[in-house]
């Protein structure tokens, strides 16, 4: 990396390429970026290349990525395996709105790998995923609503986007009577009154809704972690106990194992804790990086395609998508890919422990060690309104730190770290412990000395 060492706060990261760039793109694309979630103002980064677990900006700044593009990337950049396969099948040619022997493949490989799904549909994004897993789930029950937790992102269809993320936590509600807080505008009312918001790890509001409203609703959709606040775990018997719940109330369950699938386990979090869904969505590690997308489920669900229910889409089962399917699920079951990216967080983990158990600090490490989060609080958080009461200053000042020292986690605090299999090569585990722990220090000599820490992106760079 090009970091320049200075006393305060952290080393200074060339930025002239990608502040000219930010202007340019302004210009054009709404924040500079085609998703909101990359606009990151004046420290919107601008990326070159990547290869295994590292990225390079336009700068030049060398990074060991810690985000693999919200997850998806599972094997790391650029992986020639599943590369060299998507564009020796692309020369084949790629849309033909016709249906390629790659399709049926990558379908049959994503049953093998999750034995209780009979049939699964490709689409392009999460997004569509669940839009449509959440359309089948009223189109079988014959019933309206849809029942989801707090913090909980499933995309940003309108029917994702209720009660996602809060300016405050109060605006979520009562705890006992949850709101539905549509995140943005433009979503209709009529559309948000569909979607009743439940918090994670809290049976008994899931059983009062369900005694009240179970006639109404056709499935609960749930991420089996909550990936969107650093993975918070289940508590012992949570998922268990919400199958029972929906199977006593005829209520479908929708697994969002967009974040989990082919990541936890082969069989993604169904496996990891034993469930089985009625329905699940895919994407993410199904293509490693390549837009690969699905949804699937039982049998007579599943079966209200292609009579009863539409779903469609000119690029649902494109080659690059299914070729990148077929070879990365291929990896995935023929190789020990899996055990490497656990074992490899592991480490991680480890080590970040070590550091920080040395300085005292209050903190539990969430999620799975493939995707885990370090959450700087005394108890355990249970659900998405716990977060607000964690040291989430204290966290974005050591993500700041780390971009700065070339180690790159999302710099907010409600994401977690994600691992790929290419972190386990070289000195590259060694070399997120030290610079996690560097970036503890400046942040607690800064908090000790009274200074104000670094909030999220800010100071991360050096002025341009
Ligand atoms: C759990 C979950 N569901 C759905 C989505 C939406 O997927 P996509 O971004 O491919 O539309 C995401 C994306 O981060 C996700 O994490």
């Amino acid at each position: 990396m090009t970091a320049q060492s200075t006393t305060w706060p952290n080393p200074k990261l060339a930025r002239d390429r990608q502040a000219a760039m930010y202007r340019r793109a302004k210009a054009t694309l709404p924040g500079g970026t085609n998703s909101n979630f990359r606009a990151w103002g004046d420290d919107t980064v601008y990326v070159d290349r990547g290869k295994g677990g590292r990225v390079w900006d336009i700068d030049g700044n060398e990074y060991i990525d810690l985000r693999m593009g919200y997850g998806p990337v599972i094997l790391g950049h650029g992986d020639e395996r599943v590369d060299d396969y998507v564009n020796e099948r692309m020369r084949l040619g790629v849309s033909f709105s016709l249906t390629s022997e790659d399709e049926v493949r990558a379908m049959e490989l994503l049953r093998e790998l999750n034995p209780w799904v009979a049939k699964a549909r490709m689409t392009v994004s999460g997004t569509e995923a669940t839009m449509h897993a959440m359309r089948i789930a009223r189109a079988y029950t014959g019933r309206n609503k849809i029942v989801k937790f707090e913090g909980q992102y499933h995309g940003v269809h309108d029917y994702a986007l209720i009660s996602v993320l809060p300016n405050e936590m109060a605006d979520l509600g009562d705890q006992d009577n949850p709101v539905g807080l549509a995140w943005g505008r433009g979503i209709p009312e009529a559309v948000a009154r569909t979607i009743i918001p439940a918090r994670y790890n809290n049976l008994e509001l899931l059983r009062r809704l369900f005694e009240r409203e179970a006639d109404d609703i056709a499935a609960i959709i749930v991420e089996p972690v909550l990936g969107n606040a650093q993975g918070i775990l289940p508590r012992p018997g949570f998922h268990q106990a919400m199958r029972a719940l929906t199977e006593e109330f005829g209520i479908l369950l929708i697994f969002d194992e967009v974040k989990t699938g082919f990541r936890f386990a082969r069989g993604g979090a169904a496996e990891y804790f034993g469930i089985t869904p009625d329905l699940a969505t895919y994407a993410k590690a199904m293509g490693n990086g390549y837009p690969a997308a699905a949804f699937g489920g039982r049998e007579e669900v599943m079966d209200m395609l292609p009579g009863k229910v539409s779903h469609g889409g000119t690029y649902a089962g494109n080659r690059v998508a299914a070729a990148a399917a077929v070879k990365t699920l291929e990896i995935l079951r023929d190789t020990d890919a899996l055990a490497t990216v656990k074992a490899t967080g592991e480490r991680i983990q480890a080590g970040v422990r070590g550091l920080l158990d040395a300085k005292g600090l209050a903190y539990h490490l969430t999620g799975h060690p493939s995707m885990f989060g370090i959450m700087f609080r005394e108890e355990v958080a249970t659900e998405y309104r716990d977060w607000a009461t964690t040291d989430h200053e204290l966290y974005d000042a050591i993500a700041v730190g780390m971009h700065a020292r070339g180690a790159m986690p999302e710099p907010d605090s409600r994401e977690p770290w994600f691992v790929c299999e290419a972190h386990a090569q070289g000195d590259t585990v060694d070399r997120i412990v030290t610079i996690f722990g560097e970036s503890l220090d400046t942040a607690l000599e800064q908090r000790a000395r009274g200074g104000s820490l670094p909030h999220e992106r800010e100071a991360a760079y050096a002025d341009s």
